[in-house]
């Protein structure tokens, strides 16, 4: 049994769970009508509201307890402070400094990364300026009207949800594209409608050799040299982001063209680095800035605000409270708001490479559930696909739920409709409807059918948190992935395992590498098991 599971603070916690387990939400507001106010918090413009939770006055202390016992407040010192707590890659963990606003100096190796970063901001700046202005000529000397972001993970998810969400601050007539999938679907189809001449393309990736990335780069030159033909025009249409100067060069950009970030920036927290450059240019610098501003004030709620105050880690820890005390497997991200519809997706990454890991910091193995499946679309569209399971399903699925008071948007009806379904599916998740509620519902005759009875139940008793803010807009959008970035952090410390690697990618990446070679040629492949044999001889048959 690992140290955590015979903790005392995790003990204290199973006591606790067994008290519970009569629990019914719909009885404890029925008992506290302050339940609302008691397990609220709200952040700037940001509530956040907790008490659909199956949680009474004992739980947080025990769970905070937890959060103590596993050093938490040392550990969020140690990352801001730029210690190297990525220790198997022996890497600081800065993405705060990015978007560390107050530009206290923080050092790296005895170095403040501060200079660094106010450098490529200011880069990046005179660079949106001359794009967005139009001072930035293409080689026939017109004007860029597309930019095409090609990177995959985080050098790309990132920038694709904010750029999406984010869509209303586009007040230029620049239009940005996301190309990352090594399917040629991707690429073709976003450049069928571009022009080489007007187009610029933005390379990103950290270590500028992801065999995805660099493919679409090729594929990407090679399109605008059939137009362009000069390999000199090059330089006007394409820029580099990455930490590795010299594998940009390699491929030929110019590294005058690049724009720097650091080992310290982990991949699926780049997009506040230059990864954010599309962004940028799509909404201007002075949005960026409000975004990493948004962040920037969520890092300092983190770093300071007691647990007991501090969203981020009362996120966290609801979220252990259920994955390991409820075994529950997932945990749905709602926002309605369909500019958000990319939310889900990033967080995916964002938590379940950082917390997808089965060993300690200590290299012993879990006895106990780590990060969950993140999963979710835009709400009110998942009401009509997967919600059916989270009311009536045999899951147990803690759901967040997302909303701006405000849309951008103001054609008459629809923003209360929507805001009326982000308040009904949480209330019904957490009601459900009695036996006595349906039979009452239903003819005499109806209410004989048992069958339809007991399937118009709803158990209810689903836990579930809701955001509500003023309105979408940079800095707001800053502030919720702050807080989910920080949330998935304090999970990784209590479950003292290391959130910043990502081993888990690299074995089907080599794999693939060797396979590779084995496709182009027209031997029958016998080097693997039967089955992977199989499928390339097939494949190798099927290919025209
Ligand atoms: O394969 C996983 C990963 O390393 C992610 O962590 C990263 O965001 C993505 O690949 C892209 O990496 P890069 O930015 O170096 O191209």
């Amino acid at each position: 049994m690992s140290s955590l599971t015979t903790s005392k603070a995790w003990s204290a916690l199973q006591d606790h769970y067994h008290h519970i387990q009569n629990f019914v939400l719909r009885e404890a507001f029925a008992q506290d009508p302050q339940r609302h106010a008691k397990f609220s918090l709200t952040f700037n413009d940001i509530l956040f509201d907790y008490s659909k939770n199956r949680i009474n006055d004992e739980t947080l202390p025990l769970l905070i307890a937890l959060a103590e016992q596993q050093g938490l407040a040392e550990k969020i010192a140690a990352m801001f402070s730029g210690a190297a707590i990525n220790t198997t890659e022996h890497r600081a963990v800065l993405h705060t400094a990015l978007r560390n606003r107050s530009n206290r100096p923080i050092y790296v190796d005895g170095k403040d990364v501060m200079p660094d970063v106010n450098r490529v901001l200011a880069k990046m700046r005179g660079f949106c300026e001359a794009v967005r202005s139009g001072a930035w000529k293409g080689y026939t000397g017109k004007t860029i009207t597309d930019v095409v972001n090609i990177g995959i993970g985080g050098s790309g998810l990132g920038p694709k949800m904010v750029s999406m969400t984010l869509t209303p601050y586009s007040t230029s007539a620049l239009k940005v594209h996301y190309v990352s999938n090594i399917d040629q679907t991707d690429i073709v189809e976003k450049l069928k409608p571009l022009n080489p001449e007007t187009t610029l393309f933005i390379v990103a990736s950290k270590i500028f050799s992801t065999q995805e990335t660099m493919m679409n780069a090729t594929s990407a030159k090679n399109w605008f040299l059939a137009t362009a033909q000069d390999p000199a025009a090059v330089a006007k249409h394409f820029v580099a982001i990455s930490t590795h100067a010299e594998n940009v060069a390699a491929f030929g950009i110019d590294t005058e063209n690049m724009f720097e970030f650091w080992d310290w920036v982990g991949g699926r927290f780049s997009l506040w680095s230059a990864v954010g450059l599309s962004i940028a240019l799509y909404i201007g610098m002075d949005n960026f800035e409000a975004l990493l501003e948004g962040a920037y004030e969520v890092d300092e709620h983190f770093r300071t605000a007691p647990f007991a105050q501090n969203i981020p880690v009362i996120m966290a820890l609801l979220g252990i409270w259920y994955n390991n005390f409820f075994d529950a497997d997932s945990h749905a991200l709602l926002p309605y708001d369909q500019s958000m519809r990319y939310f889900a997706d990033y967080f995916q990454q964002g938590d379940m490479e950082s917390n997808g890991k089965s060993i300690t910091m200590d290299g012993d193995k879990v006895d106990y559930s780590t990060g969950p499946i993140i999963w979710g679309q835009p709400g009110t569209n998942g009401q009509h696909a997967f919600f059916q399971l989270i009311h009536q399903g045999t899951k147990l699925i803690p759901c967040d739920f997302l909303v701006a008071a405000n849309s951008h948007y103001k054609l008459p009806g629809h923003h209360d409709i929507l805001v009326s379904n982000f308040l009904a599916q949480p209330e019904a998740l957490m009601r459900g409807k009695t036996l006595d509620e349906v039979k009452r519902e239903l003819t005499p005759a109806e209410g004989e059918d048992h069958v339809l009875v007991a399937s118009k139940v709803f158990e209810g008793n689903k836990p579930s948190n809701s955001f509500l803010c003023k309105k979408m807009t940079p800095k707001t959008l800053g502030s919720f992935l702050a807080l989910y970035e920080h949330k998935i952090f304090v999970q990784g410390v209590i479950w003292n395992i290391n959130s910043f690697d990502q081993m888990g990618v690299e074995l089907g990446k080599i794999l693939a590498k060797a396979i590779l070679p084995e496709l182009q040629n027209d031997a029958v492949i016998t080097s693997h098991d039967s089955s992977t044999n199989g499928l390339i001889n097939a494949y190798k048959r099927l290919k025209d």
